[in-house]
């Protein structure tokens, strides 16, 4: 069982992000990734039908052998984890938009939140806004059209920073002095967001604790890879391959990209 892979799914390339993120943290494991590019974006889908999605998802991923999943969307997290959770015997990490440290961390007293409609919609994230921000100012933004444009591998071009000017420039009038990044897929926009909010405004996503988490949960449940050798990676898309392997492009080691349909 300590041998089997890590899966991991996302509505498309932004789970990536994550996956960085894990296997720097636990290089001996070996993972496989479900980019369900087709079915993107999921932030406009009602959750019956991210729960649908989900549930394949996850049931590919038990198909290839997976020991634990690592839900690598906020989207698929706030709307699915406790289904998800309830329905499958494995263990579960999911990404939340990180608005506690955000918060906690503030000075200023106003933090801003670029998440997807799904994500700022969901019960989850009503909690956990209710809990963490009482004395601060949430400037949230659903970032609708962003991962369609990251799909399409739009990540450096005029029309990604018109649109993200839009979204942005905004919360400038409030004085925030962190943003949460709460899409898997933005990360990959962090140096455009950069030139537009500059560099005071702490940028914050959840990456690293989501990785961190993975190990403990694998430690927890006697999981943990006790393999030496060369950890190898599959990517599986629904859609075409060149973006999913534009953006692992600065990967090293073994791994491989393939198109199939799910
Ligand atoms: N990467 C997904 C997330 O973290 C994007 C959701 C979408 O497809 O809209 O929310």
């Amino acid at each position: 069982m300590k041998q089997k892979p890590i899966g991991l799914f996302d509505s498309g390339i932004g789970g990536t992000s994550i996956w960085k993120e894990v296997i720097k943290l636990l290089p001996h494991e070996n993972t496989i990734y479900l980019a369900d590019s087709k079915n993107a974006p999921y932030g406009e889908k009602s959750k019956e039908e991210i729960i649908a999605l989900s549930i394949k998802n996850t049931e590919i991923l038990l198909s290839k052998g997976c020991k634990l999943i690592v839900v690598a969307c906020n989207t698929a997290t706030t709307n699915a984890i406790d289904f998800l959770r309830k329905k499958y015997d494995i263990p579960f990490i999911g990404i939340e938009p990180a608005i506690k440290p955000a918060a906690l961390l503030s000075k200023t007293g106003a933090i801003g939140i670029l998440a997807t409609k799904g994500t700022l919609t969901s019960k989850l994230f009503e909690k956990t806004t209710y809990e963490y921000t009482k004395n601060i100012t949430t400037i949230k933004q659903d970032g609708e059209g962003l991962v369609a444009l990251i799909e399409n591998g739009k990540l450096n071009t005029a029309e990604t920073h018109q649109l993200l000017s839009t979204y942005l420039k905004p919360m400038l009038n409030f004085d925030i002095d962190h943003l949460v990044l709460g899409c898997t897929h933005y990360p990959y926009l962090i140096p455009q967001i950069k030139e537009i909010i500059g560099s005071s405004i702490k940028i914050i996503d959840s990456g690293e604790a989501v990785a961190r988490q993975t190990k403990t949960i694998l430690e927890k449940n006697n999981l943990l890879s006790t393999s030496s050798e060369k950890s190898n990676h599959q990517f599986y898309t629904n859609a075409e391959i060149e973006v999913l392997s534009e953006i692992l492009s600065d990967v090293s080691g073994h791994f491989s990209v393939e198109k199939q349909d799910f």
